[in-house]
């Protein structure tokens, strides 16, 4: 394959304007994007009149390969990142989960299985316990490993399960690192109370997972870790927000300037939870997720929240388990390992749900499916941009075409996907990885370990202006009042 490309005709969009140019690449690197650029017929050239040509996409939250719950998510760094690239996305960030509370060894166990990568990534490090070590090694992952985000889980209790002493502890920590602290939102012992409660009412089944848990505990726990890092004055993520309830607090503080990100995934913003009534506990156990796939209704406020700007990026939660993995909780819904599809369908659903039903623009589309995501996790414009110098990651949509989405066609392990049929407009035709022709033609042309880790250095935008706070604090603070030593 050549390792010289031009992309000629098309509208090229970035987050903050939209051309019509020609894009030329050479070894990996966009070098020009400007009107009519000639080249000589060493160079392959493709042809993007009346398409979009776009930056990949970048998905901000993904499990591939992950150990959970009993079993090990379907898709690896493999199949999961070519399934990525068939759908448009260029790069993932990945949760690493320490290993027998280490993070070093989690991040070693990580870049072993990262070696068949097909496509960039880069990490973020799960915390699910505290002591002197932790503390120690979240500075050798900023500082050695490349890893600026730490994940907090407030739920899945006696296991990733943290309590708020060292969420504020972590909270600290990331703020001293320049580190980005991420948060799983859900009460996590009221999931368990609910829990109980289901089983002792005879309700075993997938339904049991969703009405367990309902969306005032994701309120709850996003309320909760909002204010906490308010108190720490350090900037927080919030991961897959699902309900209304989450996103209005992330509203309410965004309003009054709190520096708080808010993640909702395909699988909120599209689908609702009209399949816990299916009878089939295959078709049913799919849908399993936490925090769980609400009722209609959250999914439009969700999608509005994002038009409006009060949500920032997308994600997928891309976490496989094909239908023998989820019949472990045939039994007992408690045991199903929780966990959706969407790495593959994550740019053609936005598109049509957001850009085609005119909720937003091509170039806020492109902000938040890859460039938002590059800036909050420091990489950006290498990556998330079509400029001269950034990474050659390029798709190229046509908007008169359509997709449709269907577990025979995809290209994940998965036997099962939470999208099935669905049929929608705007196809990505292309896909360009590190300046290499991906996916044309609905064929799929990846080459394990062309993909590289991707480093995420500290200290993104959002930390501007948090030195200047946490001074204008101390100084309105009173000097301690003098008291006589007696207390009478
Ligand atoms: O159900 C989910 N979301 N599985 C993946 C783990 C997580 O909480 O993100
Ligand atoms: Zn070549
Ligand atoms: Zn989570
Ligand atoms: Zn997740």
């Amino acid at each position: 394959s050549s390792s010289k490309l031009l992309i000629k005709g098309g509208t090229v969009v970035n987050a903050h304007q939209l051309e019509i140019a020609d894009v030329y690449v050479e070894d990996g690197k966009i070098i020009a994007v400007k009107p009519t650029i000639r080249v000589g017929d060493d160079v392959l050239v493709i042809d993007a009149t009346g398409k979009f040509v776009m930056p990949g996409g970048i998905d901000p939250h993904t499990h591939l390969a992950f150990e959970f719950m009993g079993t090990e998510t379907i898709d690896d760094f493999f199949s999961g990142q070519a399934a990525a690239l068939a759908g448009g996305t260029t790069m993932h960030i990945d949760f690493v989960i320490p290993v027998n509370g280490s993070l070093t060894a989690g991040v070693e166990a990580y870049e072993k299985k990262a070696q068949k990568s097909c496509m960039d990534y880069g990490f973020h490090m799960a915390i699910t316990k505290w002591d002197e070590n932790v503390s120690r090694e979240m500075e050798i992952m900023v500082k050695d490993k490349g890893i600026n985000s730490f994940k907090f889980f407030l739920a899945y209790k006696g296991s990733l399960m943290i309590n708020d002493e060292l969420l504020l502890e972590g909270l600290k920590k990331c703020k001293s690192l320049g580190a980005l602290a991420m948060v799983h939102a859900e009460n996590g012992d009221a999931v368990y109370e609910g829990q109980k409660r289901m089983i002792e009412l005879g309700i075993t089944g997938p339904e049991g997972h969703a009405l367990s848990r309902p969306a005032v505990l994701e309120g709850e726990a996003t309320a909760r870790a909002i204010r906490l890092a308010g108190f720490v004055n350090t900037p927080l993520y919030v991961v897959h927000v699902m309900s209304i309830d989450a996103m209005e607090e992330i509203a309410k503080a965004r309003k009054v300037g709190q520096k708080v990100v808010g993640e909702p995934v395909a699988s909120g913003l599209v689908l609702d939870d009209s399949w816990l009534w299916n009878p089939d506990f295959k078709t049913a156990a799919k849908y399993v997720m936490s925090p769980p796939i609400r009722a209609s209704g959250h999914n439009k406020a969700l999608q509005a929240a994002l038009s409006t700007g009060v949500l920032q990026l997308v994600g997928t939660d891309h976490c496989a388990f094909n239908s023998t993995q989820k019949a472990l909780g045939i039994d007992d819904f408690r045991k199903i390992p929780n966990g959706v599809n969407g790495i593959e369908e994550r740019m053609h659903l936005v598109w049509d749900t957001m850009v085609e039903s005119g909720q937003i623009s091509v170039t806020d589309y492109v902000r938040l499916t890859s460039t938002e995501c590059a800036r909050i996790f420091n990489i950006y414009p290498r990556k998330g941009a079509i400029l001269p110098g950034s990474d050659a990651d390029i798709i190229i949509l046509n908007p008169n075409s359509s997709f449709e989405i269907t577990s025979k066609s995809h290209h994940s392990r998965l036997d099962t996907n939470v999208y099935e049929g669905r049929r929608g407009k705007g196809k990505i035709e292309v896909t360009i990885a590190g300046g290499r022709v991906v996916w044309e033609n609905n064929k799929l042309m990846v080459v394990p370990g062309s993909g590289k880790y991707i480093q995420t250095p500290p200290f993104n935008y959002l930390f501007n202006g948090i030195d200047k706070a946490d001074a204008r604090y101390l100084s309105s603070l009173q000097a301690p009042v003098k008291r006589a030593k007696s207390a009478t």
